[in-house]
């Protein structure tokens, strides 16, 4: 088996130990948050790391009302900047615990003052030294170039943040049943081999998606790209139609990651939208409703609280990303040139 589908499939098991291990770790900092009460949040990260930092964003200012901001890591390492970042919660997400960047990010935050906290899959890696908090994805070895397994696990770190920090009840329960909820979106996994042969030779796309699944579209566009070698450029579904939308004429490949919740009926209009030109849409979501709009539907079999869906509807994303890249004949456990650890400065 495939090196990323087996990675892919093990997500279920590695979020369900990740909310085991590290629920009281996360809620030891939510109570340091509240005691010294931290009041704006910054996050340094690169790659899909950058993805799980963008949900951190919709989620914290969502749910905790803290303003979020992400770093401009080149700030301090090209530009040697110093911020005054006293008071405020800094949070560095690097799977491999080694970009450079990021450690230098989190580094000038804690010299000036600011509360230090890392998510990384190694846990005696540069990151954790520059880091008040650590917290540990478990996600076991990650073979494949493409991130699936350190994502989701960073997400479900970023969750019980959100969790504990708002307090708000039920989020734990509801954050608990991910994992079987992934389980069975994993069944979607022949739909999407079938579905995808059809898409062998596109060589650019949009992916779409709004509010708090932005990050869905930024993650799916990447696994697309790295994988299958062609243009997909992620978008939010309101900037679309600040001007994007106008490459789009007929049979233009357009794929919309559209769960329930409040940014739902957005999703739709700018569907309805995408008919009118005749693009080539390929829609994943729960609704028959906008299902229909689609060239092609993935329906996802679950209910899901919308902010926990990226979670869930990631899943489809990378299962696309990985039967894509096989039916092009390229090697999605290994693509051209790259490597499992990139450093940038
Ligand atoms: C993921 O599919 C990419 N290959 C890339 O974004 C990767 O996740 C990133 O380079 C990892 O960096 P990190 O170890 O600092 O998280």
């Amino acid at each position: 088996m495939s090196v990323m589908l087996n990675e892919i499939y093990e997500q279920p098991q590695r979020i369900a130990g990740v909310l085991d291990n590290e629920g009281s770790n996360v809620a030891a900092l939510a109570a340091e948050l509240k005691r010294r009460d931290i009041q704006y949040v910054v996050l340094a990260a690169r790659g899909t790391s950058d993805h799980a930092a963008v949900y951190a964003k919709y989620l914290l200012e969502i749910m905790v009302g803290v303003p979020v901001a992400l770093a401009a890591p080149s700030v301090f390492t090209l530009y040697d900047a110093t911020l005054k970042l006293n008071n405020c919660l800094v949070v560095g997400i690097s799977q491999s615990g080694q970009a450079t960047d990021v450690v230098q990010t989190l580094s000038a935050a804690r010299a000036s003052g600011a509360l230090t906290a890392c998510i990384t899959n190694i846990a005696a890696s540069p990151i954790t030294q520059v880091s008040d908090y650590t917290f540990l994805c478990n996600a076991g070895e990650e073979k494949a170039v493409a991130a699936t397994k350190t994502y989701t696990t960073s997400l479900a770190i970023v969750a019980l943040l959100g969790a504990h920090w708002s307090g708000r009840p039920g989020m734990l329960e509801s954050l608990n049943r991910v994992p079987e909820l992934i389980q069975s979106t994993l069944l979607l996994d022949q739909r999407i081999g079938s579905a995808c042969e059809r898409y062998r030779y596109i060589q650019e796309c949009a992916v779409l998606a709004r509010g708090i699944n932005q990050c869905t579209a930024l993650e799916a566009a990447l696994k697309m790209t790295e994988t299958s070698y062609l243009v997909a450029k992620p978008f939010s579904g309101a900037d679309f139609l600040h001007g994007p939308i106008a490459i789009v004429s007929e049979g233009f490949p357009c794929f919309l990651f559209a769960p329930d919740g409040r940014a739902y009926p957005s999703m739709v209009e700018l569907a309805l939208k995408l008919r009118s030109r005749n693009a080539e849409m390929v829609v994943i979501a729960r609704n028959s409703e906008i299902l229909d709009l689609g060239a092609r539907s993935i329906e996802v079999p679950v209910d899901v609280e919308e902010w926990l869906s990226p979670l869930v509807y990631i899943v489809p994303g990378q299962l696309w990303a990985y039967h894509l890249s096989s039916s092009r004949g390229c090697d999605p456990d290994n693509p051209r040139g790259l490597s499992k650890v990139t450093l940038t400065r």
